[in-house]
């Protein structure tokens, strides 16, 4: 099969690989439908994640149809259209017995690669490093996904493809950042960066109950369609003195009630902890530029909740005591989208949701080294490139 693989920092090609196959009887073989790019693939081109190997198939975010199925898997047919969260959980464990898919404790087949750096390891994710797993992506023709019972979930007639295919990743990374905010009935929740997850969660915020949606970001596509699609207020942080001072004013001296962090390791930012952030991320003395971070955290009201559902290693001076001093529950997490399926499904069928606008380019798996370059540099006003293998 055809497949886009990580040849090495800033080399993507689309080779020949040989197909998946099924391997424990619980597994599934998908014919990949549409696959699409995620800010988190960013982080594994720019060299960021450890652990990548010369030819691994990359890409997470997927829908597709089942064309095998392995003798003990019992709610899927060949045929079936699904989709699959991006973590892939066992269904039996102690975590995914508590909703946390994320962290279940059986998908991941090479734990002594994480255990080192985390303690213990969290679910597998495909195409994201060997410490993530090392199974193939789903930038592929075909992808195997471990535990199809419990991962797959059926796609009802009236919900396309293109809708489908972000219930995989960003909308349930949106949905979670919200969730995490605990929000009350008119509250007012801050989100850092207006890429695919951050325009998810603020619309997951609206949904969840809250009142105003104040959404941060410097390119002018992405809060247009904040504005437009979601219905946020924006803030423009390349051409404000303060985004502190503009939140403050904007929430009568209080702060917003929760902030979520949408942008991750690779943030951008002015002033001079902006420039030592990138010096020291170049010299691989931390790996992470924290300026939304920071920012998030210092802007949250006191007693606030701080969301994080952008990735990060290692950040420095994080202002640690501030937490402790402003009473700031701090929450995150990867996705655990198995947990959120039913509802954002049933938010998609109620005409509430409808991520497909985050599309802006559709092209062929052959061309997806093109629709990296054109994600990776904002190009064109990309915001989510989606591939047909
Ligand atoms: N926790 C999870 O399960 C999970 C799942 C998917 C993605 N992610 C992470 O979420 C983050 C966002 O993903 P994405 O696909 O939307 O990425 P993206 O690169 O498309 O978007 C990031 C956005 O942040 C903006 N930004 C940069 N610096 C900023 C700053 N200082 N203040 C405000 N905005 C700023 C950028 O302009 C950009 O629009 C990434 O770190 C990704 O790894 C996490
Ligand atoms: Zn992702
Ligand atoms: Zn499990």
């Amino acid at each position: 099969m055809r497949a886009l693989c990580w040849m090495g920092v800033n080399d993507l090609q689309v080779n020949t690989v040989p197909d998946p196959r099924i391997v424990n009887p619980h597994d599934v073989i998908l014919k990949v439908r549409l696959t699409t790019t995620c800010g988190s693939d960013l982080h594994l081109i720019d060299g960021y994640i450890p652990t990548m190997r010369e030819g691994d198939v990359i890409g997470h975010a997927y829908m597709g149809e089942i064309v095998e199925v392995g003798r003990e898997v019992k709610r899927l047919r060949v045929g079936d259209r699904v989709v699959v969260p991006s973590f892939l959980g066992c269904g039996t464990c102690w975590y995914c017995d508590h909703d946390l898919w994320s962290l279940c404790d059986n998908t991941h087949p090479k734990p002594e690669l994480a255990e080192p750096v985390l303690g213990y390891p969290p679910a597998a994710i495909p195409g994201y490093s060997h410490a993530f797993s090392g199974l193939a992506g789903s930038h592929a023709t075909y992808i195997r996904v471990l535990h199809g019972d419990v991962n797959c979930f059926h796609v009802p007639e009236g919900i396309t493809d293109e809708q489908a295919l972000f219930l995989s990743d960003s909308v349930p990374t949106g949905w979670t950042g919200a969730d995490f905010c605990d929000i009350r009935e008119g509250d007012t929740i801050a989100v850092w960066g207006c890429g695919a997850v951050g325009l998810m969660a603020q619309r997951s915020a609206l949904l969840q109950g809250a009142g105003r949606v104040i959404a941060i970001d410097r390119l002018p596509e992405r809060l247009a369609l904040a504005r437009d699609k979601i219905g946020s207020e924006t803030i423009d942080y390349s051409d404000s003195d303060s985004v502190l001072e503009e939140l403050r004013e904007m929430t009568g001296g209080r702060g917003p009630d929760a902030c979520i962090e949408a942008v991750g390791m690779e943030a951008h930012g002015t002033g001079p902890q902006y420039a030592l952030d990138r010096a020291k991320q170049a010299l691989h003395l931390q790996t992470d530029r924290g300026s939304a971070l920071r920012e998030a955290a210092m802007a949250v009201r006191k007693g606030g909740v701080l969301s994080v559902v952008g990735v990060y290693g290692v950040i420095d001076k994080f202002p640690f005591g501030m937490l402790t001093n402003k009473g700031i529950t701090m929450r995150t997490s990867q996705q655990p989208g198995q947990r959120y399926m039913p509802a954002m499904m049933a938010a998609v069928q109620a005409g509430e949701l409808d991520p497909s606008f985050l599309i802006t380019h559709r092209m062929s798996l052959e061309n997806a080294p093109r629709g990296y370059e054109l994600f990776k540099n904002k190009e064109d006003g990309c915001l989510r490139a989606v591939f047909t293998p």
